[in-house]
């Protein structure tokens, strides 16, 4: 048993950010994670990250009472108001923190930190690096947790939560180099993992982005929080669904249909292209369903012809070399065929404004909790934001916890043992079971009923089916087994592995969508197209319910108190 203070799984920003400040407070930190921290799906974040510093010209009046009024507009008005003002008040200070890190973000003239509008915002204050804002915020924290000596642990795959008399105590990993199940103790544990996107077939987001956090902390009796609220990007490349930054609207890029109209002059005539994602989502899907999309393709246009190869070559130039290896398209001399794609997951382990969950000791950040800042839809640019913000806080808590605790026993290694126990017995079964049915080919068939029955329009019809497949698809999951049993890098095991917590995740996804009978924010029902406030102005929580197959779904209130909720318009 290897043993730390504290045991962050996960080596993306909120996973980085929390284990430097933990750390900063004398904490002995680790960091599992199942790939380099330098390959983290953070990495693949383009257009920036909101703080409301009021550089832009346009932008001197903006403030972080009118961020976080646009956050929660923005959001349906369903993200928790108390979490959402903390957010707003503290992303001017860790933009700053970054800058001083050495964060290599774009500049005016005079040095100041560029900014640029994005969707749902009042002001231009989306900080950026050129497109390529998530490498260079994550490659600043690798070096400030070398520089903090973190300790890291890479290629380790954790797979489940030691619990010892209802207090998180650690996690199992498997080492993927080695092969072998180890257990991690510490006094407390942070997850940040990231989404789920994976859960869906036409997502933008890494192969890592499974939910595994997620439904570790799940099977373990925390609820999932918001599960069905889930974020389709308008523009995902056509054939790969990689992310077409919304800086490239930000910018000035058109989004044009097959009657080479502006579209959006239908759906929000002021806001226009930097409508926030729901709508503009929902907008695409709309002209493509109704059979304008290009040439009667699936698929519209955003052209940025109109910028001009200067300012592509400048601000752009990530998104141009994706267009044109991955989509043979220069955007330059051509417009880029785009497609509302899965990218996001606004809810997750449900979590307070310290990052703390309902189990002492297990804390979650980033994208895989859910605090909630987002509410129904996420506003493009606070999602880095959320996880700097919330990773620090969480890094800051478990200091707390752990000087605060009033038993200050060591991890019981009983406990531990069980849990590597428990994971060495399952493996022993896939490997003997004689398998009927294929992980792999249903990990696809999964995604595919979730992006057919759960995708940017929703009914009741639509879902039962999609949800009577996902049960029936959990059902045959018991009959598979291991194809390869070998130590060495074995990614059938992992993929394998992962196969119960992805459909578990979908099934919260999925339930959560079909009880909730309005349209609010990214889940929109086209048999209920209205908010309800009277009815469904709450979050919804999914428990876990072993031997069950989905999940008991409760439910909580909102925190309100700053701003009233009011329709959207824009
Ligand atoms: O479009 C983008 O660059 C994505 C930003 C975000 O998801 O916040």
């Amino acid at each position: 048993m290897i043993h730390h203070d504290v045991i962050v799984v996960g080596g993306g920003l909120a996973g980085l950010r929390a284990a430097i400040e933990a750390k900063r407070a004398g904490l002995d930190v680790a960091v599992l994670s199942q790939v380099h921290p330098g390959r983290s799906h953070s990495g693949a974040a383009q257009g920036g990250i909101n703080a409301a510093l009021g550089n832009h010209p346009e932008g001197r009046d903006d403030s972080w009472e009118k961020h976080a009024f646009d956050t929660t507009k923005g959001g349906d008005f369903l993200g928790d108001q108390d979490a959402i003002v903390q957010m707003t008040k503290d992303a001017i200070e860790v933009i700053y923190e970054m800058d001083h890190w050495g964060c290599p973000f774009s500049r005016y003239e005079d040095g100041r930190i560029t900014q640029r509008p994005f969707g749902g915002a009042g002001f231009p204050r989306c900080c950026y690096g050129a497109d390529k804002t998530g490498h260079y915020l994550l490659h600043t924290l690798v070096e400030q947790a070398y520089k903090h000596q973190v300790k890291l642990y890479v290629e380790q795959y954790v797979c489940k939560l030691i619990v010892h008399e209802g207090i998180c105590q650690g996690v199992v990993a498997y080492d993927m180099i080695r092969g072998g199940f180890e257990a991690f103790s510490g006094g407390a544990v942070i997850i940040a993992t990231g989404g789920a996107g994976r859960i869906y077939a036409n997502s933008t987001n890494a192969l890592i982005n499974t939910g595994g956090g997620m439904a570790m902390a799940y099977h373990a009796g925390v609820p999932l929080k918001d599960m069905e609220f889930i974020q389709f990007h308008p523009t995902g490349l056509y054939s790969t669904n990689i992310l077409m930054t919304e800086a490239a609207r930000g910018e000035g890029g058109y989004l044009v249909n097959g009657l080479g109209e502006r579209y959006m002059e239908k759906y929000a005539p002021k806001f226009m292209e930097l409508a926030p994602r729901d709508i503009v989502a929902r907008a695409g899907q709309t002209e493509i369903n109704e059979g304008r999309g290009i040439n009667g393709q699936p698929y519209v246009y955003l052209d940025l012809r109109h910028l001009g190869a200067e300012k592509i070559l400048e601000r752009l130039p990530g998104i141009r070399d994706l267009a044109i290896h991955f989509e043979g398209v220069d955007p330059i001399e051509e417009p880029i065929p785009v497609v509302p794609s899965q990218h996001y997951t606004m809810g997750g382990i449900d979590t307070n404004v310290d990052g703390a969950t309902i189990m002492p000791g297990l804390y979650a950040a980033g994208e895989c909790a859910c605090v909630s800042v987002h509410g129904a839809n996420r506003l493009g640019g606070n999602s880095l934001l959320e996880t700097i913000v919330f990773g620090r806080r969480a890094g800051a808590d478990v200091f707390r916890y752990l000087e605060s605790r009033p038993d200050k026993r060591p991890p019981n290694a009983r406990a531990a043992f069980a849990a590597v126990q428990a994971m060495e017995d399952k493996v022993e079964a896939l490997a003997r079971a004689e398998a009927t049915e294929n992980a792999y080919a249903l990990r696809t068939e999964m995604a595919l009923v979730t992006k057919e029955h759960f995708g940017v329009f929703r009914d009741e019809a639509g879902m039962k089916a999609g949800l009577d497949k996902l049960l029936s698809i959990k059902e045959r999951s018991a009959k598979v087994g291991l194809r390869y049993t070998g130590n060495v890098f074995n990614l059938d095991l992992i993929r394998t592995l992962d196969l119960e917590g992805m459909i578990d995740v979908a099934l919260c996804m999925a339930m959560g969508a079909l009880n909730r009978t309005e349209s609010r924010g990214a889940h929109y029902r086209t048999d209920y197209t209205k908010r309800d406030d009277a009815n469904w102005l709450k979050h919804t929580l999914a428990y876990y319910r072993p031997g069950e197959a989905g999940p008991r779904l409760d439910y909580k209130p909102v925190t309100l108190g700053y701003f009233e909720p009011e329709e959207r318009k824009y």
